[in-house]
């Protein structure tokens, strides 16, 4: 079966590795593409607004099935495209997307739903807005309401900040359309994990969980980002809290996605705080994560392709996901700068020596290929992943390989996984 991923990210590439180890594999082709998934993939940089050419270029390339990565891709609308033409496409609908794409919507399925989250109240007026912060207790979280590529939420420690944000957002908008409509949400404390199901029109079918770490920096410091780097298992994720978030929190929101009569063949990520009062929904992401698809799908003992394709047949039912029973690191090396400003087109060095590694598998994001050599094109550039006996035997094995690069432009957490050993 040909395949078509769209996307050029570490989560894009990691997506192909795991498809290529599938029999049911035919040739696979991708848009963008990066540097790393060019070793396993026809990369074709594609106008996605030229609706014309990319059916063109699916029937001239005999594509079977479409995987789509990045959230902007099904606001648009691309996944409700593929499903007109009939070619079958993992990732839902337009509407369905509106739980990750609306803060504002995603707030009120959950109410809706009775499933535990922050408190909250939106706004789209600016005074009003202001006027609550000024007798609101603090920390509090601003969200912008539309997609912001992870920019678009403010932990606000005093009045100052709020106000600060709330201006940002809504007068100089700094998001843009994103910003006009904002959520005031309750601050919730605990630690965060970003929770994994397939998702069919008839069931779901849980795949895992994976700890984010979002801040830039060593010690959760600096800007949030796409994700630094990601750890599995955690010790505090006993049986009994999956237990209780399958009950309380995914049952529910695959009841409220069938209430809603969502069109949804694809992956739900739910990003949820463990709270002293259990587990609560931050929100919703209708994709998998970056960099937590790369740790998780190491350790899938299953064909991926097969999962996919009883999902486009609401036959998740008929499938189990089996896991190989170890830990797994994933390490995000950036450009200099990210997630603010940074530079591109520096070669980096070394990275066969960092793949021959035990356990080590490479995967791209902002890279290209110039001349055969790799160069960076963006702000996260290589995602290190490791699996091992433990949390400790993987971070060995992702530095050892990390330590290989030769690249002084960019940089990466030594923290990753360290405080649940
Ligand atoms: P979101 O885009 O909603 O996932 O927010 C980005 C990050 O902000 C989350 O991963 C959390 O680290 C943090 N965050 C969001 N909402 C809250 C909240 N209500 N309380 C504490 N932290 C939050
Ligand atoms: N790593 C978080 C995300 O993909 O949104």
């Amino acid at each position: 079966m040909n395949i078509f991923v769209i996307g050029g990210g570490a989560r894009e590439h990691s997506i192909i590795w795991s498809l290529k180890k599938s029999k049911h594999c035919g040739d696979i082709f991708c848009s963008p593409g990066n540097a790393g998934i060019e070793r396993l993939a026809s990369c074709h940089n594609l106008d996605f607004n030229d609706r014309k050419s990319i059916i063109d270029f699916c029937n001239e390339n005999n594509i079977k099935l479409v995987i789509i990565g990045p959230e902007e891709f099904l606001e648009k609308g691309l996944s409700d495209f593929f499903m007109e033409k009939g070619i079958k496409v993992f990732g839902p609908s337009k509407k369905a997307t509106q739980l990750e794409s609306s803060k504002i919507f995603s707030k009120n399925f959950l109410l809706k739903n009775k499933i535990p989250t922050a408190s909250s109240i939106d706004f789209s007026n600016y005074k009003q807005a202001l006027e609550y912060v000024e007798s609101a207790n603090f920390p509090l979280v601003i969200k912008a309401d539309g997609l912001a590529a992870g920019k678009g939420v403010v932990i606000c420690e005093n009045k100052n900040h709020a106000q600060e944000s709330l201006k940002e957002f809504m007068i100089n908008k700094k998001l843009g359309e994103s910003g006009k409509r904002v959520l005031i949400e309750e601050f919730l404390d605990g630690f965060e994990i970003s929770f994994f199901t397939f998702v069919d029109n008839n069931t779901y079918l849980p795949l895992g969980y994976a700890l984010d770490h979002k801040r830039a920096f060593e010690n959760d410091e600096g800007p949030n980002t796409g994700g630094m780097g990601c750890f599995y298992p955690s010790k505090k994720i006993t049986n009994s809290v999956l237990k209780h978030i399958e009950a309380e929190i995914i049952k529910p929101t695959i009841k409220g996605i069938r209430n809603e009569d969502f069109i949804y063949r694809g992956i739900l990520f739910i990003g949820l705080m463990i709270t002293a009062s259990g587990p609560k929904v931050i929100e919703y992401n209708v994709r998998f994560g970056d960099p937590e698809c790369q740790t998780l799908l190491r350790n899938l003992d299953t064909d991926l392709i097969n999962i996919i394709t009883s999902c486009l047949d609401d036959k998740l039912s008929e499938v189990t996901i089996k896991k190989k029973d170890r830990t797994s690191v994933c390490v995000v090396v950036a450009s200099n700068g990210y997630p603010k400003k940074f530079e591109k087109n520096f070669i980096i060095k070394n990275i066969k020596e960092a793949e021959q590694v035990e356990d080590v598998v490479i995967f791209h994001a902002g890279t290209k290929l110039l001349d055969n050599k790799i160069l960076s094109s963006g702000g996260r550039v290589l995602s290190i992943t490791a699996v091992g006996s433990s949390i400790n035997d993987a971070r060995k094995k992702v530095y050892l390989a990390t330590a290989k690069l030769n690249w002084k432009h960019g940089f990466y957490r030594t923290d990753i996984g360290i405080k649940n050993l």
